[in-house]
């Protein structure tokens, strides 16, 4: 099986790529993004004031610095906004174009925290049930895709995503 799900901190994950939760700015913030940014140190931030943004849906790579991670794949997930505001589509571009770029850059091991599920407000269950549906489908369309890891930070995440792989 190539997901699986890991609760804890993801700036401490030994993958080949973890995904950031970022901004349309790409320059940090808080929540998982101030947490990568603080960890990688300030070569992160001087290499992400060279991409120009991300728009949202979109993915854009970088070095993990001082991560034991070697890329981070920053991604921009959308505003909840009451979901009919193609909310489910952008949050599922996320996952989708994250994972095209890890296939690119050759990643074995990708991990994923709950994209839009803090600040963005975006509600844990229906987000959960996109991550794991798009990443399967994504696997199913790209045997050679890579491991994903979904990284619960707290026992809310998990329940949400332990509901969603049952299922
Ligand atoms: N490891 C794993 N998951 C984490 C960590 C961590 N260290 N820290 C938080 N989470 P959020 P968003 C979880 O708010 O909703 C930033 O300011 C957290 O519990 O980080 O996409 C950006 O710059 C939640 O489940 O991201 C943007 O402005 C999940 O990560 C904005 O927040 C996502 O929460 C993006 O908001």
């Amino acid at each position: 099986m190539k997901l699986s799900l890991y609760t804890g901190d993801i700036t401490k994950m030994e993958v080949d790529a973890i995904v950031n939760a970022a901004n349309n700015s790409l320059l940090g913030g808080g929540g998982v993004d101030g947490a990568i940014h603080r960890a990688a140190g300030p070569e992160l931030l001087a290499e992400c004031r060279t991409l120009h943004g991300c728009p949202t849906g979109q993915a854009k790579a970088t070095k993990g610095y001082r991560l034991p991670a070697k890329y981070v794949i920053h991604t921009v997930g959308p505003v909840w906004h009451g979901g009919a505001q193609g909310e489910a589509q952008l949050l599922a571009d996320c996952y989708r174009n994250s994972l095209a770029l890890a296939l690119e850059l050759g990643c074995r091991t990708v991990a994923f925290p709950a994209i839009s599920t803090g600040v963005y407000h975006y509600p844990p269950e229906e987000a959960a049930a996109i991550a794991v549906s798009t990443v399967r489908q994504f696997l199913a369309d790209h045997p050679d895709g890579p491991q994903v890891i979904f990284v619960c930070f707290n026992a809310a995440a998990q329940a949400a995503y332990r509901k969603v792989l049952e299922q």
